[in-house]
């Protein structure tokens, strides 16, 4: 159906408040819609033939929001990969995290450790969760396993390529081919700096609850008119 698809997709899920305001509906109401379209949507993107999906679910910054909003979250989190994590499991969806563990509640650690275990041997799309996640913290704190590695004898210098970097990072994943920010905001907001270096990037106006099935196909229409040209140029043209 579509010539050209993304290996990798990466969604920033934004405007769940924004979604929520608009109906006079409280914020929470938002992440709990936004979370219900996920799952709908995670399943549609890998019967697509994606093979990965990132999402921007909770950033280290977003500790910043009020106490309510955090506890809501993490709440949510809980909630959802205890309840869903069959819901994955029986679409085959294999679910992994990025982001740091520290800062982040017994209970919530414990719900995502449950979910990675139960559908570790799937193979029917990967679902990169990022939580507590920092792009450029993730690059600090690759960069300072490298050094710890090459205290210990274990690495020299010559050996770092790109390559070998993107190992030390908190997922070993493929680079980013389509970047989608849901709401209407242009920023990329520290996410996976490393692994958007050539991503084609895209904005839709709508808000991320009702970004459903019907709008990541348009998405993906908007991908096949994309010209990847990795800095080079097609003479031939
Ligand atoms: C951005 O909307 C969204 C978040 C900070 C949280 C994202 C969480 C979910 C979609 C639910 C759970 C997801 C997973 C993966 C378990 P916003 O609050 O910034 O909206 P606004 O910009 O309109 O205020």
């Amino acid at each position: 159906m579509f010539e050209k698809l993304p290996n990798h997709v990466a969604i920033i899920l934004d405007g769940n408040g924004r979604w929520a305001k608009e109906r006079n509906l409280s914020r929470s109401k938002g992440h709990e819609e936004g979370f219900r379209n996920l799952k709908r949507l995670s399943k549609h993107v890998f019967k697509r033939g994606v093979k990965y999906l990132s999402v921007y679910a909770f950033s280290e910054e977003n500790f910043k929001r009020s106490r309510d909003e955090v506890k809501f979250l993490m709440d949510l989190f809980v909630k959802g990969f205890k309840k869903d994590k069959t819901f994955f499991h029986k679409e085959n969806i294999k679910v992994i995290f990025s982001g740091r563990e520290d800062k982040l509640r017994k209970d919530v650690k414990q719900a995502m450790d449950e979910i990675v275990k139960l559908t570790a041997n799937n193979n029917g799309g990967i679902l990169n969760i990022c939580l507590n996640y920092s792009g450029q913290r993730e690059i600090v704190d690759a960069t300072i396993k490298i050094i710890n590695d090459i205290q210990n004898n274990k690495l020299n210098t010559e050996m770092i390529t790109k390559e070998l970097f993107s190992k030390y990072l908190y997922q070993d994943l493929p680079e980013i081919d389509f970047l989608i920010r849901t709401s209407g905001e242009y920023r990329l907001s520290n996410f996976m700096l490393w692994q958007n270096a050539y991503a084609e990037f895209y904005f839709p106006s709508i808000y991320f609850p009702d970004f459903n099935e019907k709008a990541f196909d348009e998405a993906l229409l908007e991908y096949q008119k994309r010209d990847r040209r990795y800095g080079n140029i097609d003479y031939s043209k």
